[in-house]
């Protein structure tokens, strides 16, 4: 079977540099979405028809498994299909979607292709309360379809009917060709319409048959920001109910952003207005709080994400306590029971066991121990300004507040920093480790005071 997306279209009513369906909703373009559910149906050939946007689409779908028709000028529907021809296999079935109609489910063009490999002509359509501008559906008096009408070219009559052409379809491959080849553009948009081959199958004696989608949005298409907008929202809301569906608390389904793929466990709580992006998975009983970020994250059972958290490419390990206010940046793995407070920035680094930083620090470039705490204020600095260098802290290490840990730098097991320490050398194990000058009180000092003129 083929699939032909016919992606060419401008979107000039996006008001956008960025070609039409390269816009995303749920963090994806909507081209991307016809493409992940046309993988559904087991094609043999996909081929999108591009043109708008030039080479900025192809490039960002990318050329695998996909064979790019470019249709420059865009003279129509039809003419649009004519340059997917030579993509396709000659025998079975073509479906035809489009790149600006995301949200088609899969259960509803499963029966199109039975249809058309049955010989059918299949074709999805909707009853509209407004039809206006759309392709009516028209029939006879035995209500067998006899063709489509464009709004534009519709009598008085004709515009009354309310059961519209969604332009998908699917139909026989090679009736398809020999269709395409008759096609004339004689019509109120000199346009070669995809839509007159229904006609044609009409008058070869090919039995159409229609279908509906479940919902009606299955067959929305995106011509201007509101109308993205609207889609996002059905999207996520269908997210959210497949997430309480599973078992998960929403404290609000109406404010919760999947932008990707978010895997829970048992008893995930997610408390409002989280985003999640990427691929984010939440083992049992993690609590996330109001206001998180969580992008590219693996969280262990049982952790617990307070509000305002902001963390990506990270792994939270199980029971640990992030937030409110950290920032868990790429590369960072904490381990079961670490606690990072608010405040607290750590990049690329390893938090080992019931390690704590609890309050304003910056730890980057850092592999720690286990069971080490973190005072407040504390910082590695590990740049400088042209190399990154890495701090080790080992296991049972105690760090006061305020410390500055030059890196490259090594704090041996189980010693203590003093507070206000910089560390520029190796800090022995088991041992105080201090750096500060020495505290004076001089009793003959006085406060200036102000001079009177
Ligand atoms: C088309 C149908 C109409 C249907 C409506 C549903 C035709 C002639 N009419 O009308 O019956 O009710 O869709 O939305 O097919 N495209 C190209 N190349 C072109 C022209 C269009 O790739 O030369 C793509 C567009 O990017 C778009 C889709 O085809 O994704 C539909 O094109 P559009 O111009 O929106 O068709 P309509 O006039 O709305
Ligand atoms: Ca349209």
């Amino acid at each position: 079977m083929n699939i032909v997306i016919l992606a060419a279209g401008q979107g000039t009513r996006m008001r956008s540099a960025l070609p039409k369906v390269l816009h995303p909703i749920a963090g994806k373009p909507l081209v991307q979405h016809v493409l992940d559910t046309a993988r559904t149906l087991n094609p043999t050939k996909v081929c999108v028809v591009y043109g708008h946007g030039g080479e900025a689409v192809p490039e960002k779908i990318g050329r695998e498994n996909i064979a790019w028709a470019k249709q420059e000028p865009q003279l129509g529907t039809g003419h649009a299909v004519m340059q997917a021809i030579p993509h396709l296999d000659k025998d079975g079935v073509t479906m035809i979607l489009y790149g600006d109609v995301p949200l088609t489910k899969t259960s509803t063009l499963q029966p199109m292709v039975q249809s058309a490999n049955a010989g059918k002509f299949a074709l999805l359509t909707v009853e509209l309360d407004d039809p206006t501008g759309y392709g009516r559906v028209t029939r006879n008096e035995h209500n067998k379809v006899t063709g489509i009408v464009e709004h534009k070219d519709a009598n008085e009559a004709q515009k009354h009917i309310h059961e519209i052409n969604t332009g998908i379809m699917c139909v026989p491959t090679q009736k398809l060709s020999g269709w395409l080849s008759k096609l004339q553009n004689n019509n109120s948009q000199k346009e070669y319409y995809l839509t007159d081959i229904l006609k044609m199958a009409v008058d070869e004696g090919i039995a159409v048959e229609t279908f509906n989608p479940a919902d009606e949005w299955e067959t929305n298409g995106v011509n201007s920001k509101t109308q993205l907008v609207e889609l996002e929202r059905i999207l996520q809301e269908t997210y959210a109910e497949a997430l309480l569906e599973q078992g998960v608390t929403l404290m609000d389904p109406w404010r919760i952003d999947i932008r990707g793929e978010l895997k829970c466990g048992r008893d995930v709580s997610i408390d409002i207005n989280c985003v999640f992006e990427g691929k984010v998975s939440l083992a049992d009983n993690v609590r996330i709080g109001a206001n998180c970020v969580l992008k590219n994250v693996m969280v262990a059972a049982g952790a617990n994400i307070e509000p305002f958290s902001h963390i990506e490419d990270a792994v939270i390990g199980a029971d640990c306590r992030v937030g409110p206010y950290a920032r868990i940046r790429p590369g960072t793995v904490l381990a079961e029971k670490a606690h990072v407070g608010n405040f607290v920035e750590i990049k690329k680094s390893t938090l080992g066991v019931g390690s704590k930083a609890n309050h304003l620090s910056y730890i980057g470039d850092a592999t720690i121990g286990n069971n080490v705490n973190i005072g407040a204020g504390t910082i590695t600095c590990n740049y400088d300004g042209v190399n990154k260098f890495q701090t080790i802290i080992e296991d049972d290490v105690f760090i006061g507040s305020d410390t500055q840990l030059v890196a490259p730098v090594t704090v041996r097991r189980g010693a203590t920093l003093g507070a206000g320490t910089t560390l520029t050398h190796e800090a022995p194990p088991d041992t105080l480790t201090i750096s500060r000058t020495k505290q004076v009180s001089l009793s003959s000092w006085k406060r200036p005071v102000k001079k009177i003129k």
